[in-house]
């Protein structure tokens, strides 16, 4: 069983981020060390969007040292960085000549991008049209049984399967058919300013998020000032009171607790103490993973190893898949004569 996904190194990532996927995949391998994964940083994806190359090069490093510090063995699973194997964009470029124009178009996340990009006006690339072919090459080149994703990914990766199954019905089999997962909906964060929308790692304003690295009175301050209502009355009911039902999932995943166990506990106990209590948790939390990216990120040199280690071991799958299809589509290369 081999399972593959990849995160864009751009952003802050945040505590919904990390709960919502990094910690839900080093969980399920750490249950069920017979899965092999795959771990990407995407970072040629990241440049489909302007990117400050300063930071990004900062977010790579740190998007690696987060992956390890959740818990991933560099041993087992293969943490590597895109751009290091030139076989993704070389398999993007195939998958952009059999992919009908009309199949990229539908992409709603392109049209989102799209419109946020006209918005700040800032080019739209052709990458980020294009975007979906690379993605496809990532999880193609690997035979993966699985691709654990967000729900706003979804759609990519059945436009992946699309491009799997015409490849081989046009070349013979070729690619293994993914499954998709969504990650478990249940610790669906939302913003702390606006809880009528998920929490974000690219807003403007990191008012909304608590981000993985924020300090403990960063936390203290972002939960005080985050929205509730007016009745001062602790509850859980996503519907009538989104603010007070978000803090609540917020402090039941940094404690194990359940919401209902937690609303019981500050029934009749007003926001303030509710709130700091939740900071206090929420930093008792974090500060042990912030801790372990910490120490990661003091030793460049290590990450390089282990993303050079990762790196080799997915050029030797992929490697194999590339002279598989450059044989089939009758491209050339070495050993094959006609
Ligand atoms: N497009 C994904 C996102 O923005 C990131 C990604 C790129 C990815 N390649 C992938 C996810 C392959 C899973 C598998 O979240």
């Amino acid at each position: 069983m081999r399972i593959l996904s990849g995160i864009q190194p751009t952003g802050t990532l945040h505590i919904g981020n990390y709960l919502g996927s990094v910690k839900q995949w080093s969980d399920m391998l750490n249950d069920s060390p017979e899965i092999e994964a795959f771990l990407m940083v995407v970072d040629l994806h990241a440049i489909t969007v302007p990117q400050d190359p300063a930071v990004l090069r900062r977010k790579i490093y740190e998007l690696l040292a987060i992956y390890l510090a959740a818990g991933f063995n560099p041993e087992k699973d293969n943490i590597f960085v895109q751009s290091q194997n030139p076989d993704h964009p070389y398999l993007g470029w195939i998958f952009n000549c059999i992919t009908p124009f009309g199949w990229m178009e539908r992409m709603t996340q392109y049209k989102d991008k799209k419109q946020k990009m006209e918005e700040y006006q800032n080019i739209v690339s052709v990458g980020l049209f294009d975007y979906p072919a690379l993605m496809a090459a990532d999880i193609l080149l690997y035979d993966p049984d699985m691709v654990p994703v967000g729900a706003d990914q979804k759609q990519h990766v059945e436009l992946t399967r699309d491009i799997a199954e015409r490849f081989n019905n046009i070349y013979g089999e070729t690619f293994k058919v993914p499954e998709f997962r969504t990650n478990k909906e249940t610790t669906n964060i939302l913003d702390l300013q606006n809880p009528d929308k998920k929490m974000s790692k690219s807003d403007a304003s990191a008012a909304g998020r608590i981000d993985l690295m924020d300090t403990p009175q960063g936390i203290q301050d972002k939960l005080k000032r985050a929205v509730t209502d007016s009745d001062n009355h602790v509850a859980y009911d996503p519907e009538k009171k989104p603010g007070v039902s978000n803090l609540l999932a917020i402090f039941s995943s940094a404690t194990g607790k359940t919401v209902e166990e937690l609303a019981q506990a500050y029934d009749g106990k007003g926001y303030g103490q509710f709130k700091s209590d939740i900071a206090d948790a929420v930093v008792a939390f974090l500060s042990p993973l912030q801790e372990k990216i910490n120490t990661y990120l003091s030793d460049l040199e290590q990450l390089d190893r282990i993303v050079n280690n990762g790196n080799e071991r997915a050029r030797e799958l992929s490697s194999q898949k590339i002279a598989l299809v450059a044989d089939k589509m009758g491209l050339y290369h070495d050993g094959k004569k006609i």
